[in-house]
């Protein structure tokens, strides 16, 4: 595999449907997407369920989850109380997040920086202490929704502090979709100066359609994670217009024809796609999913069996 896809659909693609979609076909989905060969799947969020009330069912999702042991499935923890929930759903891997600008991480996660740093690095040291494997996100990095640009000096200064708290890689996110690629090069040269590669990724929104140009742009600067959803879903319900994350199946037939493998079959994720948007009873973003449905001739219709 030269490419690892982070699949977040199930997780930053519900998140934001307006729909709380039942908890047998987020298993449906999740099954499907391991089916299709995704090895690591962003399953749910143990977050704060009046925060995020279309996650709430996270532990019966885990629960209903035939959990393969090839497939490492991960969920948002955003405190201990989180990593309690996620080490009782029998995770092996956790996810903190926060953000570079102050704004954000406060509307988002109700703190400050300076005060989201200790709870962070609790979880991750109680994590690790048990054995499990922790990974970061890293938000706003290349625009706020209030506050506009975002120093990049702050961003190597957040991003230093969740490295060294033990995070195993920090995925950089274009919460907004505002990015472009000159300035992915400028952000991940510089991050990649200081931290390496390997332990980076990109977590691109497609909000104004620059999101593939991006993934590019980062392969150029050596990223080879990039974290997509299922037919284009997502958002951050406390990013005002944060449309959907890149496509699972855009990235992979990008990534497939440009030579990198990424271990991943087209047919089956195109199949989960088809059963999400059936789901959903509507149109999703993903050219690629948009194509193939011409192809097949299918219609659009309300739910398929889960
Ligand atoms: P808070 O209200 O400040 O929390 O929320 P608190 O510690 O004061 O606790 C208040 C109540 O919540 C208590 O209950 C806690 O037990 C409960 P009470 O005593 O009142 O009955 N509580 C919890 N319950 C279940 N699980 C928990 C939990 N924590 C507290 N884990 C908090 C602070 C961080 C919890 C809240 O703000 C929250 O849940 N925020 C999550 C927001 C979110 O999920 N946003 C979307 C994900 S981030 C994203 O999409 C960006 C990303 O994709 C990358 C990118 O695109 O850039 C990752
Ligand atoms: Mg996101």
């Amino acid at each position: 595999m030269d490419v690892r896809v982070y699949e977040v659909g199930p997780r930053d693609g519900l998140q934001n449907e307006a729909q709380i979609v039942p908890t047998e076909v987020k298993i449906g989905l999740i099954e499907r997407l391991a089916d299709a060969g995704l090895r690591w799947i962003e399953a749910s969020s143990f977050v704060n369920p009046k925060w995020i009330p279309q996650l709430a069912d996270a532990g019966d999702v885990l629960a209903g989850l035939r959990q393969r042991p090839e497939v490492t499935y991960s969920a948002l923890v955003p405190n201990m109380r989180g990593l309690q929930r996620a080490r009782e759903a029998g995770l092996r891997e956790v996810a903190v997040f926060m953000s570079a600008s102050e704004s954000h991480n406060r509307k988002n996660i109700n703190k400050s920086i300076t005060e989201t740093l200790p709870v962070l690095a609790e979880v991750v040291g109680e994590a690790s202490a048990c054995g499990m494997r922790v990974r970061g996100y890293l938000s706003t990095v290349f625009g706020c929704p209030y506050e506009g640009k975002v120093d990049l000096n702050r961003t190597l200064s957040v991003a230093e502090a969740l490295l060294s708290m033990g995070v195993y890689e920090l995925s950089i996110g274009d919460t907004i979709g505002v990015a472009t690629p000159k300035q992915v090069r400028e952000v991940f040269s510089a991050l990649v100066k200081e931290f390496t590669t390997e332990r980076l990724a990109a977590h691109f929104h497609d909000t104004r359609g620059t999101g593939l140009a991006n993934v590019t742009a980062a392969l150029d600067e050596g990223i080879r994670t990039f974290d997509s959803s299922i037919g284009g879903m997502g958002g951050c319900p406390y990013a005002p217009g944060a449309a959907g994350n890149i496509s699972t199946e855009d990235l992979v037939y990008m990534l497939t024809g440009m030579g990198y493998d990424t271990g991943v079959d087209q047919q089956k994720l195109a199949e989960a796609g088809r059963y999400i948007q059936q789901q959903l009873g509507r149109q999703l973003p993903s050219r690629v999913l948009k194509a193939h449905c011409a192809d097949a001739g299918v219609p659009l219709q309300r739910r398929e069996q889960a």
